[in-house]
């Protein structure tokens, strides 16, 4: 059975999509099998893997719609060595398609049930907003791991979540949070290690112990169409990422 995790936050710009992609190609590199799914209209984890939305025949929005054929006929295979559920920016659409629907809130589970039993990771990217495609992420997942920015008042927004994660149990009561990763960190601030300090006293063991710097590489890489691991192989973004998927395996194994 999958792991399936939702890197979720309720703040935009945190990470999530970088921490997905990444850590995703991280893992099959390490040798695991790997789904990653975009559920975000803005569609940046599929470009990020060099795939254009604009030409894929299907996509995450007909998943959704046809939940009962699975992923598998709208999966893409990438050069980064991950698979794809894409994404496409007339998802934006599918949300008020869907609003009316019975179930509404499982499609993916339920689109993803044959897929577990093949893949290790099933990683899953949501927009910032708790829309449909949020909480179909979250009723779809086995856990959450939480990107933190390392910027002021990033504590401030995890309640929110936990109230999220709360509701949700309602739907997929298995729903646990696997951690919180820091994110953006820039050690040459003082405001990035008291976040960290903070996070670590009042979330233990749940952070993990790999930070993610800030650096232009990983800010660079998407426009590329590339991983970290193929954009900037020697870079500091390209090692921590590295070391944060080998925690993830360890935490999740
Ligand atoms: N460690 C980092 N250092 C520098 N830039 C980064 C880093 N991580 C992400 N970025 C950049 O910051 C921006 C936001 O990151 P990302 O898209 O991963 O966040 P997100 O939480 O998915 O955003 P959204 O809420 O819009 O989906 C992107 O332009 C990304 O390239
Ligand atoms: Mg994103």
């Amino acid at each position: 059975m999958s792991h399936i995790i939702c890197f979720a936050m309720q703040k935009g710009g945190v990470g999530k999509t970088t921490t997905t992609l990444n850590v995703g190609v991280e893992l099959a590199q390490q040798g695991a099998k790997v789904l990653l799914i975009d559920i975000d209209p803005q569609a940046n984890l599929t470009s990020g893997l060099g795939q254009d939305p604009a030409s894929l025949k299907y996509s995450i929005y007909e998943v959704l719609l046809n939940s009962s054929k699975g992923v598998e006929f709208a999966t893409v295979s990438t050069s980064a060595g991950v698979d794809l559920v894409p994404s496409t920016l007339a998802l934006a659409g599918a949300e008020l398609e869907l609003a009316g629907k019975i179930g509404r809130e499982f499609f993916l589970r339920e689109a993803l049930a044959a897929a577990t039993s093949y893949y290790d990771y099933i990683l899953i990217d949501p927009p910032p907003s708790l829309g449909l495609f949020t909480v179909n992420a979250l009723a779809a997942a086995t856990s959450v791991i939480v990107p933190l920015q390392a910027q002021a008042y990033a504590l401030q927004a995890l309640p929110q979540l936990e109230a999220t994660i709360g509701l949700v149990k309602k739907l997929n009561t298995g729903l646990r949070i696997g951690g919180l990763v820091v994110t953006m960190h820039d050690k040459r601030t003082a405001l990035s290690p008291a976040v960290e300090r903070q996070a670590r006293e009042q979330y233990g063991e749940l952070v993990f112990n790999t930070t993610i710097p800030l650096t232009t590489r990983l800010a660079e890489a998407p426009a590329a169409g590339e991983p970290i691991s193929k954009y900037a192989p020697d870079s500091a973004g390209a090692h921590a990422y590295e070391a944060l998927a080998q925690e993830v395996k360890k935490r999740y194994a």
